[in-house]
């Protein structure tokens, strides 16, 4: 068994290694110290030097030390004792406590692997700050007003060329309607249809379940589209009582296909035939890793497809902050329904975005947001391959949520979901995204849904770990 003194040495080049890999310093100093105590090089027991000596050693700073000792003893690697500093732990890796339900208090999240969300601690807070600024110190008196239920004029103008620019959006400033998030566009769009006459919304198989809920909210009923490799199986329209159809073409949320280019065809001839309406939910066109992404389905025909984007994957959820370019003939019903709801959109929030746009800055964010998702995508699945190779990750290289399927016989997704809840871990089943009210087949794999982008950077590796002790139990 190792002691530090062994050990000292490879640290450098584990540290270096690990900052090849793309973490961070703290992510690195956690990794090496996670993998020296799994494979053996520093047994249990043995007594770490003091924060502030490794720091020095090292040439790191003290607080990047003292963070990563305290990361690794919330997840039960290291003890601190008094007067003996920082050991590590008696049991090497951290174990899953057996649950007796209800006799102790379930562990707190440690490892937020929950789909749906970026990586909260990349949200450019300078660049907003300097947009925020700016759009403040040139904002004429009356933004500060109600104004046109739309949003602002200015928002609109850059979100009109960004759109047709970044994927291909046909639309103008007339046409955009800036919203409160997707969550809440879906819930105007629906309204304004059920005022013409639309009682049902055909949605894809699995999905959201809260956006079925604003759908069913709106007093319309919802029928499943079928979905395999490549996509909605969107002939099923024809036929089916819907007047719209809701789809995530670039990227189905949450098995993570492209809809394809047939079906993107007949979803169009349908609605044109029809007078039906497509929802293009656009969530997060902009992080495709592997090619260009094929543009938005809205350039079919503007009249007949209403394309959703929202800032929440590209940004931040908690902006709110999302936009509609929809059909000429659903402008003013949809305009009548935000001001129903709630007047506009914020005007300060709207304006700082159309300077973050306007500025270069969102583009400048997303590229490196896109860099890091993507090699985060790649280190997952280089992971899972090294050890559970039997998991298989589906879907594109995009996004920021995975689906992992697992292999017949392997835990149910409630045990799943409970052990993951032991462990620390929050994320998401398949089964929790299903539209249909009927059981999914006996034989269905069971599956995971991760949403890798949501850890902050230094967080990951821990996350991943955790997630390989779920998968391999
Ligand atoms: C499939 C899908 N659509 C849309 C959204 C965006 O919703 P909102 O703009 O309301 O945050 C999300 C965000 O989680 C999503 O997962």
């Amino acid at each position: 068994m190792g002691s530090w003194a062994t050990f000292g040495g490879d640290l450098h080049l584990d540290l270096s290694a690990g900052r090849a890999r793309g973490l961070g310093l703290r992510a690195a100093l956690e990794d090496a110290l996670r993998t020296a105590v799994r494979e053996g090089r520093l047994g249990p027991g043995t007594r770490l030097p003091s924060s502030r000596a490794l720091a020095a050693d090292l040439g790191i700073a003290r607080n990047t030390v003292a963070e990563a000792y305290t990361q690794l003893g919330a997840e039960g690697w290291l003890t601190s004792r008094q007067g003996s500093g920082t050991v590590v732990a008696e049991r090497g890796e951290p174990q899953p406590a057996p649950p007796p339900p209800g006799v102790r208090p379930e562990p707190a999240v440690r490892h937020n692997l929950m789909p749906g969300s970026p990586d909260l601690s990349r949200f450019p807070r300078n660049a907003w700050l300097a947009a925020t600024r700016r759009a403040l110190a040139t904002a004429p008196h009356e933004a500060f007003g109600l104004g046109d239920p739309r949003g602002r004029i200015e928002l609109r103008r850059a979100l009109a060329a960004y759109l047709a620019r970044v994927r291909g959006v046909r639309t103008d400033p007339e046409r955009l309607v800036v919203c409160s998030g997707y969550t809440q566009g879906l819930g105007l769009l629906c309204r304004a249809l059920h005022e013409q006459g639309v009682r049902t919304v055909a949605v894809e198989e699995y999905g959201l379940p809260p956006q079925r809920a604003v759908i069913a909210e709106a007093g319309l009923g919802t029928v499943p589209l079928s979905l395999d490799e490549g996509g909605a199986r969107t002939g099923e329209l024809l036929g089916s009582p819907a007047g719209a159809a809701v789809l995530t073409p670039a990227h189905q949320f949450p098995t993570g296909v492209a809809l394809r280019a047939a079906r993107r065809a007949t979803a169009v001839a349908w609605a044109r035939a029809t007078g039906g309406v497509v929802i293009e939910d656009d969530y997060d066109g902009e992080f495709r890793y592997d090619r260009q992404p094929l543009g938005a389905m809205q350039a079919l025909d503007p009249e007949r497809v209403v394309y959703a984007g929202t800032a929440s994957k590209s940004l931040a959820p908690g902006i709110r902050m999302a936009w509609l370019a929809l059909p000429g003939r659903l402008v003013e019903p949809v305009m009548r329904q935000k001001r129903l709801a709630d007047g506009q959109s914020g005007a300060v929030e709207q304006l700082a975005l159309a300077e973050l746009i306007t500025s270069g800055d969102l583009d400048r964010h997303i590229r490196r947001s896109r860099l890091q998702y993507r090699r985060r995508r790649d280190r997952l699945i280089e992971v899972l391959a090294e050890r559970v190779p039997e998991v298989r990750v589906t879907g594109l290289s995009a996004g920021l949520s995975a689906v992992l399927e697992l292999p017949p016989g392997s835990l149910g997704e409630e045990e799943l979901l409970r052990q993951a809840r032991w462990l620390g871990i929050s994320l998401s089943v398949l089964s929790w995204c299903r539209a249909s009210e009927a059981p999914p087949a006996a034989d269905a794999p069971a599956a995971l849904v991760v949403g890798y982008g949501t850890p902050a950077d230094h967080a990951f590796p821990a996350a991943l770990d955790a997630l390989c002790t779920l998968l391999r139990l």
